[in-house]
């Protein structure tokens, strides 16, 4: 249980600010790093494998060097044909951190390790986690019920528990994290990193427009359903972006609605995840990051304040 040193390097919280489809571009990630938690984004939120170099580049640039690192969501399934190109560039611009969804490859890893960058991967279920963990990879993403986008169903305590009993890397926890409170009670729980996807989405940087981050501000646990009708796969969306796409959110559908594209379905219908309860204002990243220190000194305090074990 640890955050590899590599990615020690100019952190203020054990935060990361969870890549997002359309959501998460360069001045997101910059911000966020340049404040102290480590910024992400899909290399997908580029259209080609050359853009998603120059936005690697132009992060770079622009980080302050005590900057945290950042990292990339690499899709690694057979239907995403820009994988081998995009890694390939992730391997000569040396990505800090590499976070892979769907596969977990030893190939990738050993990539990676290649040229000492560290590999996080996404899991909703204790049967991927261990076959990730066979894969080599250094940290597993545990995605619990109430994540935004394509998020698991099983209780956070649950999924923990079972996963630290045979994993032994960086566990980092993500679903309905919003406040520094929820970061002191992810790394209370046994995680090393809190993954927060949604409160990022209410940024000032993070390129979704103002109309999806004011739903989330309207939005509260209740008014997200987590559906297959959207992405075919099941993921959180919020139940006023549904309506205001006419889709009834009583009668959805088993199976994916004839939305177009991926890139159109999260384009039309917004995600969010359980935690916009919690999201009430946007506000710059770095400020963002500064509040979530303070309110996790806060929790720390309290909870010496009010323990009751000597
Ligand atoms: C709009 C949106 C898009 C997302 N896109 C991706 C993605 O492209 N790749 C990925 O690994 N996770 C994606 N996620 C999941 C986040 O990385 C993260 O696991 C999740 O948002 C954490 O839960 P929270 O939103 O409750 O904080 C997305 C989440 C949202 C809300």
């Amino acid at each position: 249980m640890a955050i590899p040193a590599s990615l020690q390097k100019g952190l203020k919280l054990p935060v990361i600010a969870a890549p997002m489809f359309l959501v998460s571009g360069p001045d997101l990630v910059v911000e966020a790093c340049n404040a102290g938690v480590i910024g992400t984004f899909p290399s997908l939120n580029q259209r080609t494998t050359e853009g998603y170099r120059e936005w690697l580049q132009e992060i770079k640039s622009r980080l302050t060097p005590d900057a945290a690192a950042f990292g990339v969501n690499h899709i690694v399934h057979p239907t995403n044909p820009r994988l081998m190109a995009d890694m390939m560039v992730s391997v000569e611009e040396k990505v800090p951190l590499i976070i892979t969804s769907l596969g977990a490859v030893r190939d990738v890893v050993d990539a990676v390790h290649g040229y000492g960058g560290v590999v996080f991967h996404d899991i909703a279920n204790v049967r991927h986690a261990r076959k990730a963990a066979e894969s080599g990879v250094d940290g597993l993403i545990l995605v619990a019920n109430g994540a935004g986008g394509h998020a698991g169903i099983i209780n956070p305590f649950a999924l923990i528990n079972e996963v630290r009993a045979f994993f032994k890397g960086t566990i980092i926890l993500s679903g309905c994290l919003s406040t520094g409170q929820d970061v002191a009670g992810a790394l209370m729980m046994g995680a090393d990193f809190a993954y927060m996807g949604t409160r990022f989405i209410n940024t000032t940087e993070a390129m979704a427009p103002a109309a999806y981050k004011d739903m989330i501000i309207e939005s509260g646990a209740t008014d997200i359903v987590h559906t297959p009708a959207v992405s075919g796969i099941p993921a959180n969306f919020m139940i006023k972006s549904l309506q205001a796409n006419g889709i009834d959110p009583k009668t959805l559908p088993e199976h994916k609605l004839d939305m177009g594209d991926e890139a159109k379905a999260w384009k039309t219908v917004w995600s969010a995840g359980q935690g916009a309860g919690a999201v009430h204002d946007v506000l710059p990243a770095g400020e963002l990051v500064g509040r979530l220190i303070s309110e996790y000194r806060q929790a720390a305090e309290g909870f010496r304040a009010r323990s009751l074990v000597a």
